[in-house]
């Protein structure tokens, strides 16, 4: 598990990378119903693409982006440079911990992000207290079956797994999860959703800045492009073995007494 403060990225790095995460994202909100005053939370909302997305699909509303890393909400902050600050609050916050919000938000946003955090049972308890009864939740992150092939070569190289730090669950766990955190009109869904790369460089760049960040993270920066290079070369095939996990739920009445603050 991800223990200590919330871990920093290359943020420049990571805008310059062919993400699916865009994908991702663009699909994620494209199913997330919205007047267009709502207040919205981005929960690991990294460097604002989809805060600057919401933004727009929010014309007399609010978004709240909340991320660990300081470099990535940099970013955010230069790339939302122009909105003024009853449209944008931009929270460096540990998604581990209770948020610390004025008042109940409509909808949490939520993409690539909630693997990071371990104990699901408790992160959708809070996100439940961050929501009005009745308010959305719409995630996707990595899932059961997630990155087997890149830990796969991982194991054989005698390196800790990316599975062993992250929290890849499966759709019936979530399912449980959210049910026990009081979400009500349940939806998980489960599939695999690999990314492709044409360019051999491109591949490793991304491996290097967003798949195996726990693991190079503690070795030595000079061993960092050999452990790259020698996952690279024993993948099956230029892609990323991505499982996606995506969740739609309702804040069910947090008076209901099955519902424990978290
Ligand atoms: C893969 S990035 C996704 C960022 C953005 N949602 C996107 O799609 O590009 C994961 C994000 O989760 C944030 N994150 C991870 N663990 C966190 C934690 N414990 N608290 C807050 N943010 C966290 C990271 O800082 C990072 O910005």
């Amino acid at each position: 598990m991800v223990t200590g403060p919330p871990r920093e990225w290359d943020a420049a790095s990571y805008d310059s990378l062919p993400l699916p995460h865009k994908r991702w994202g663009a699909r994620l909100l494209a199913t997330l119903p919205l007047d267009g005053d709502e207040v919205v939370l981005d929960a690991g909302a990294g460097t604002g693409r989809d805060t600057e997305a919401l933004l727009r699909r929010l014309p007399h509303g609010r978004v709240i982006a909340v991320d660990g890393s300081q470099a990535m909400l940099s970013r955010l902050r230069e790339r939302l440079a122009g909105v003024p600050s009853d449209r944008l609050t931009v929270l460096h916050a540990d998604l581990r911990e209770r948020l610390p919000l004025d008042r109940p938000v409509d909808a949490v946003f939520s993409v690539a992000t909630l693997h990071w955090l371990p104990d699901h049972r408790s992160v959708f308890a809070r996100l439940r207290s961050a929501l009005r009864a009745g308010g959305r939740l719409a995630a996707e992150f990595g899932g059961h079956g997630n990155l087997a092939a890149v830990d796969a070569a991982l194991t054989d190289l005698g390196l800790p797994s990316v599975n062993g730090q992250l929290t890849f669950a499966t759709a019936e766990s979530t399912r449980a999860a959210l049910a026990a955190a009081g979400f009500t009109d349940v939806d998980v869904d489960l599939r695999p959703d690999p990314a492709v790369f044409t360019e051999r460089d491109q591949l490793e760049a991304f491996l290097a800045v967003v798949v195996l960040g726990t693991v190079l993270d503690p070795l030595p920066s000079t061993e960092r492009r050999r452990v790259v290079l020698a996952v690279a070369a024993r993948l099956p095939r230029p892609e990323v073995d991505y499982v996606r996990l995506t969740v739609h739920a309702r804040a069910g009445d947090s008076s209901r007494p099955d519902v424990r603050s978290a």
